[in-house]
């Protein structure tokens, strides 16, 4: 038999932090390993399965659309594409009435980074302290942690930094040169911190005061994972963009810029992808969202994420510092390094994410039965008071 784990690790390219697991399967919130083993998925594929692995809805459209039409550039109009763009307008946080359609996360940040230089005519991004915005170079000078910039400066020119959830700070990092300010409703990576509704509103006032882009990533919270279609709406923020990806489409490689109608018209040529807005990832897309509304996910995603984030506060181990969170998107932080209890986890059949050095980060797919949730918040329990090695 092919060892799938020996395989991969000769051959990949050596930049992700592997686990020992070679996982073959999913279904809902469990995935099962090449051995048969069945696990709680809390990754949930980075955020990316919020409608359940292997989603048979969003399954047979991918289907149908491949045996259909699999790639078709935007030089061409589609159905698909057509059916997906009016969905995401429909459904955008920010009554957007444009949308760009590209691959990813990165590259929706990109998007947005280049438009917002292109609406103002200024070169300047704002951004936060503690964010992650993806590894392109633009995504990248706008993601804070050291470990993952240091390596390739230099980097674009004209990002700069000030701290999440300080007004004033953000006022005066705002300049005449200022063409956007880029902020995640809540940083996921950073180490799940919801900001402040001062802060957020406070800076989208600045931003239309001062002619300058405000850039929401919603990358991470989209698609009902904090209890809402989109984590702006807690607030009733209106960015300028809102940088969608992850969630999207099922599972499938997709990201979007959602644009608001205080940006000026976007001329051709001026960007644009390959595969963006390509029939098969806005067929599964269309059926991913449906199936969000339908089943009602945002409102799922309220209701565990309050009783889970409940049950982990009811923990009662030295190790906790603070259990935070925003619907099914929940930071547990420790006094201590996560990583030995991610594999304390994994042992017990429960897969997590850190987020920082100490940070246990649960996203796992919104159609979690209550009753896997349990699980998941017993075996934290039993590992954080049990497993400190
Ligand atoms: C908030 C946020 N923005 C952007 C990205 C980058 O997305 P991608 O990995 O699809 O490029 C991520 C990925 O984790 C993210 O969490």
């Amino acid at each position: 038999m092919v060892n799938i784990s020996e395989t991969e690790a000769r051959y990949t390219s050596g930049v992700y932090a592997k686990r020992p697991l070679a996982m073959v399967r999913g279904k809902g919130a469990h995935l099962w390993d090449d051995a048969g083993k069945e696990y709680i998925d809390c990754v949930g594929g980075q955020g990316a399965a919020n409608v359940g692995h292997a989603n048979p809805v969003v399954a047979e459209a991918i289907a149908e659309q491949a045996r259909t039409l699999i790639s078709l550039t935007e030089i061409f109009y589609n159905d698909k594409r057509a059916a997906m763009e009016e969905k995401l307008v429909a459904i955008s946080p920010n009554h957007a009435n444009r949308v760009f359609l590209c691959n990813s996360g990165a590259e929706a940040i990109e998007g947005a980074i280049k438009f917002s230089r292109y609406a103002t005519g200024r070169t300047g991004i704002v951004a936060m302290m503690r964010s992650f915005h993806g590894r392109t170079m633009g995504a990248l000078s706008a993601t804070w942690n050291p470990k993952y910039r240091e390596p390739f400066m230099p980097l674009v020119p004209d990002f700069s930094f000030t701290p999440y959830d300080n007004l004033d700070k953000a006022r005066e990092a705002i300049t005449d040169n200022t063409a956007g300010v880029l902020v995640e409703v809540v940083q996921g990576e950073g180490g799940v911190h919801p900001g402040s509704r001062e802060f957020l509103l406070g800076l989208q006032e600045i931003c239309r005061e001062r002619g300058v882009m405000l850039i929401v990533d919603e990358v991470q919270t989209g698609f009902a994972r904090t209890g809402k279609m989109f984590a702006s709406e807690h607030y009733g923020l209106e960015a300028d963009f809102v940088a969608v990806a992850k969630s999207i489409a099922g599972g499938m490689p997709m990201g979007a810029v959602l644009i608001g109608e205080r940006v000026k018209k976007l001329e051709p040529m001026i960007h644009g992808s390959t595969f963006g807005g390509n029939p098969l990832a806005c067929a599964a897309g269309v059926a991913a969202i449906g199936f969000i509304e339908k089943e009602n996910l945002a409102g799922r995603a309220a209701e565990l994420g309050a009783y889970m984030k409940g049950r982990l506060q009811r923990i009662e181990s030295p190790m906790i510092r603070e259990v935070r969170g925003m619907g099914l998107m929940i930071g547990v932080e420790l006094k201590q390094k996560v990583t030995p209890y991610l594999h304390a986890l994994m042992d017990r059949g429960v897969l997590a994410l850190p987020a920082g050095l100490n940070v246990l980060r649960l996203l796992p797919p919104l159609v979690i039965e209550k009753s896997d949730l349990d699980i998941v918040a017993d075996q934290i329990e039993h590992v954080l008071n049990h497993s400190a090695e």
